[in-house]
């Protein structure tokens, strides 16, 4: 079998799709239901019905585009990522999971593979925390390690909820038949960029994610004493931000100290409120990110965190509750399709590193109902989640090439 992919059209699918943005070009926002989502969703399912896949969509608003193979009652193959995109962020962040996965499937029709199973690329929807607070809503739900009546009840900041955004986006029915069942899959790969800098560094093609870091994420609100900027004096203040910068040091300070430096901890949100200048902050909204390689010493951490913040808003007099959002356990790839993508590396002359995702995906969550594994390829100074994340030609068709190789060994099993 001849497998050759067609490098030009993939580059500028994946500018077309870039485009499709809430920002101007070459900033990428796509957060999840909004229009700019709908029209990107629009685009990938016209590639989809293009190449002659099935498309359909489950209620959560995950999409599926399937290959039948020769035998369409086995479990298919499975690949995909997600085309929601932070604001701020770049065009490559799980697109090119997903144009790629699509473009893998075009080059094994081209070789005229016939699959004895079938290969479904799966769009999953909302991998992005930015809309309910979550990330992974999609997978989880497709995992069933969600609840699904409490994440329709999931709110925006602007109070509306994933019920009622998903049906204003067409996407009705009970969110309980999202869940697939065990085995739906014989097995799932992700490609996607590494949001890291180690194999640019070290200028190696592919990398093989063997684990899946164990991402938590929380929130805190802190209840201050509002007033005068001028009239309260100093001593008699209970100054909200000033507790909330105070616990955001005590975040970076704990994940510094925690003996590894696989453990990593963002304060990424922050709202101050009234937000004027001459009114003390009386209320702030914080929400803050800690990973690790290690699900025990992440958890440490996240316990000295929960004391820092106690012991700063009993000295500051100000009120803090802290809510855990999520903290899930990381997960270990599948061995067999590890070794599949290895030797599809090898099959294609394309040196590869076995390595552990800082970041996480759909595959730490589908990892509990199929065996699962990514590929990754390398991003210029492991940039991402910024508009000047940039993956070059060469690196997305080499993990193409590498992606339609593994998934035709996998799906004639
Ligand atoms: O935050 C992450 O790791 C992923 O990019 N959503
Ligand atoms: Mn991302
Ligand atoms: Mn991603």
């Amino acid at each position: 079998m001849t497998l050759a992919v067609d490098r030009e059209r993939l580059t500028g699918e994946l500018d077309a799709l870039g485009a499709i943005s809430q920002e101007p070009a070459p900033v990428v926002t796509r957060v999840v239901f909004t229009e700019a989502d709908l029209r990107g969703r629009e685009f990938v399912k016209m590639l989809c019905h293009d190449t002659g896949l099935e498309v359909r969509e489950d209620a959560g608003g995950n999409t599926f585009a399937r290959w039948n193979g020769e035998d369409s009652t086995l479990a298919p193959v499975g690949t995909g990522s997600h085309i929601d995109a932070i604001p701020n962020a770049g065009r490559f962040d799980g697109t090119v999971g997903v144009l790629g996965g699509l473009e893998a499937i075009r080059a094994l029709m081209r070789a005229n593979c016939r699959p004895r199973r079938p290969i479904e690329l799966l769009i999953f929807t909302a991998e992005e925390p930015t809309r309910f607070g979550i990330g992974c809503l999609g997978s989880r739900l497709l995992s069933g390690l969600l609840d699904p009546a409490i994440a329709a009840q999931f709110r925006d900041r602007e109070g509306i909820s994933l019920d009622e955004a998903r049906s204003a986006a067409g996407f009705n029915g009970p969110l309980s038949e999202v869940r697939l069942p065990e085995g739906y899959y014989s097995a799932f790969v992700e490609m996607h960029i590494e949001q890291g800098p180690i194999l640019d560094r070290s200028n190696i093609p592919l990398g093989v994610v063997t684990a899946i870091a164990a991402p938590a994420s929380f929130r805190i609100a802190i209840e201050g004493e509002g007033g005068h900027a001028g009239a309260v004096l100093m001593p008699d203040r209970h100054d909200a931000f000033l507790a909330a910068a105070e616990i955001a040091l005590a975040v970076e300070a704990t994940a510094k100290s925690s003996g590894s430096r696989d453990t990593v901890a963002t304060t990424g949100v922050c709202d101050v409120f009234p937000g004027a200048v001459n009114s003390i902050p009386n209320r702030v909204r914080m929400e803050i990110d800690v990973r690790d390689i290690d699900q025990a010493r992440r958890d440490i951490v996240l316990q000295q965190i929960e004391r820092a913040v106690s012991e700063i808003a009993g000295r500051r007099g100000v009120q803090a509750k802290l809510e855990i959002v999520n903290a899930d356990p990381p997960a270990q790839c599948a061995p067999h399709v590890v070794d599949t993508l290895a030797k599809s590396c090898e099959t294609h002359g394309l040196r590869f590193e076995r390595m552990i995702s800082r970041a996480y995906h759909d595959s730490l969550f589908l990892s509990r109902i199929a065996p699962t594994a990514m590929l990754f390829i390398p991003c210029r100074g492991g940039v991402s989640h910024r508009p000047d994340e940039y993956a070059t030609p060469e690196s997305i068709a080499n993990g193409t090439l590498v992606l339609a190789e593994a998934l035709a060994r996998l799906a004639a099993e």
